[in-house]
């Protein structure tokens, strides 16, 4: 069935009574431009003669001699008894936005990007009834202007999920409901910032876009060593950064778990020097092989600002996330965001509480588990029998690999192979700050595709990278990652 015209019923139009122009000429201008800079498009119902000059405060003439010369012109479809139609001939013109950037990324025949969901697995049957819960339930206040922390009910029933899923020590007080991880993340930044910090410190390698946003918010993203039990905790002492972004349980991009020393170690930095740990725990309910570890907030609240979102679990586009504060970060991380745009949507919220409370949440997550472990477990075999001289990564958790290459060369020539072929892989380079020099490879996802093109997939990498990597090179095991 094809939609309905859409009738224009609200039509920018100003008309200067002053001018010599007659009014029927500046009317047939403005709209000839419109539909020239490709502000009407082709279609499109203009309103009836007697709408446009009641709208006006002009009368119907005015408008009947503009419609005509616009139709004799061939801009308008007339019709005898129906509204005029926009008829745009050639190429619309630069007042449309469409293609300057569509915001939807790269295309590639197999999205082997790291850390995509399989978008096709949001349940959209469930958060349908949650949404229309919250528009049934909402009270009048709910959609109103709401505490900038988000609403009570969604803040409480996250504390309880995070207090039972990731063992936390929170309360719904200390929680600012955001627009996603990397949202939290920014909104500390400047909380940072406004402090007087310069630096922030991160694992090396660690995501690319979190290094972006940290210099868009004013600070030096830093990059500190990282070996098999994680952050280089001396060397951290050594930077004087006084902030950290760490992903204990599941270190992106190698994939590694910090060991309970390490742990331990970083928080004994943050407590001597005062410092502040940001925990990045935004994939943390993937694991499978063994149950999650927990995150390391639960041990020094105080020390800690944990961030995390549903992005990897329901949908990014959701833009829904969380950060749990010390008690010293709360009003001034609300106000940060406060600022910038009141609080977040409040539909959305009461829509994920009652998707949470329901266990709907956990269903979902049990679900998702056994569809990335199978994607997993093929992706590891089919690059382990066709590439068994180099190291498979990372493996425990997330939803990517890291394939181990021999050097730097090998690591860009792989790449660009790759991406050639349409594989949409990416590599520890574009992660790496400054000073890195650990193991080099390909970041390989398994996330968004399903199993038979992920087979297909990895079969063709597979090919592209025996094509590309020198042959002979030992590869350099993990243990030398710093
Ligand atoms: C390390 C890391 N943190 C956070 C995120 C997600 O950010 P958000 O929760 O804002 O969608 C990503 C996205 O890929 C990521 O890789």
């Amino acid at each position: 069935v094809s939609p309905r015209p859409f009738q224009v019923r609200e039509l920018l139009i100003a008309l200067n009574r002053q001018a010599r122009t007659p009014l029927a000429h500046q009317l047939e201008n403005q709209l000839r431009d419109a539909i020239l800079r490709g502000r009407l498009a082709s279609g499109q119902q203009l309103p009836s003669t007697r709408m446009l000059a009641e709208q006006l405060g002009v009368s119907r003439g005015v408008v009947l001699r503009a419609y005509a010369q616009l139709g004799a012109e061939g801009h308008l479809t007339l019709r005898q008894g129906a509204n005029p139609l926009v008829r745009v001939v050639g190429v619309p013109g630069p007042d449309i936005l469409s293609g300057v950037h569509d915001g939807d990324g790269p295309r590639f025949r197999y999205d082997l990007r790291p850390e995509r969901p399989d978008l096709s697995q949001f349940p959209r049957g469930q958060w349908l009834r949650s949404l229309r819960h919250a528009l049934d339930t909402a009270t009048d206040a709910e959609v109103g202007y709401i505490d900038s922390r988000g609403l009570r009910s969604l803040r409480e029933e996250i504390a309880r999920y995070l207090a039972r899923a990731r063992g936390l020590a929170v309360t719904a007080n200390r929680i600012v409901i955001t627009g996603g991880s990397t949202h939290a993340l920014v909104l500390i930044e400047r909380v940072l910032v406004r402090q007087g910090k310069r630096v922030i410190a991160f694992e090396n390698p660690s995501h690319e876009l979190l290094h972006t946003l940290s210099r868009r918010a004013g600070l030096e993203p830093l990059g500190i060593p990282i070996d098999d039990d994680g952050l280089l905790v001396d060397e951290l002492r050594r930077s004087a950064a006084s902030a950290v972004v760490a992903a204990p349980a599941h270190q992106f991009p190698i994939g590694l778990t910090y060991s309970k020393e390490r742990q331990l170690e970083l928080l004994r930095w943050a407590d001597e020097t005062d410092s502040l740990i940001v925990e990045d725990d935004f994939n943390a309910g993937f694991r499978y092989d063994r149950a999650p570890i927990g995150a390391i907030q639960g041990s020094a609240p105080e020390r800690v600002a944990y961030i995390g979102s549903i992005s990897k679990t329901l949908a990014p586009g959701l833009r829904l996330g969380w950060a749990v504060l010390p008690a010293s970060l709360v009003d001034d991380v609300a106000g940060e965001l406060e600022g910038a745009m009141q609080h977040l949507p409040a539909l959305e919220q009461l829509a994920l509480a009652d998707f949470v409370r329901r266990a709907e949440f956990d269903r979902h997550l049990r679900r998702l588990r056994g569809i990335y472990r199978k994607r997993r477990d093929l992706l590891v075999r089919t690059l382990r029998n066709e590439l068994p001289q180099y190291p498979v990564r990372g493996i425990a958790g997330g939803m990517h690999v890291f394939l181990e290459l021999p050097s730097v060369a090998d690591e860009a020539n792989a790449w660009a192979r790759a991406r050639q072929a349409g594989l949409g892989v990416e590599s520890i380079g574009e992660h790496a700050l400054a000073g890195y020099g650990g193991p080099r490879g390909l970041l390989i996802g398994y996330g968004a595709e399903h199993e038979r093109a992920l087979i297909r997939a990895a079969h063709e990498l597979a090919g592209a990278i025996r094509e590309s990597v020198g042959r002979g090179d030992k590869p350099r095991p993990l243990t030398h990652l710093a």
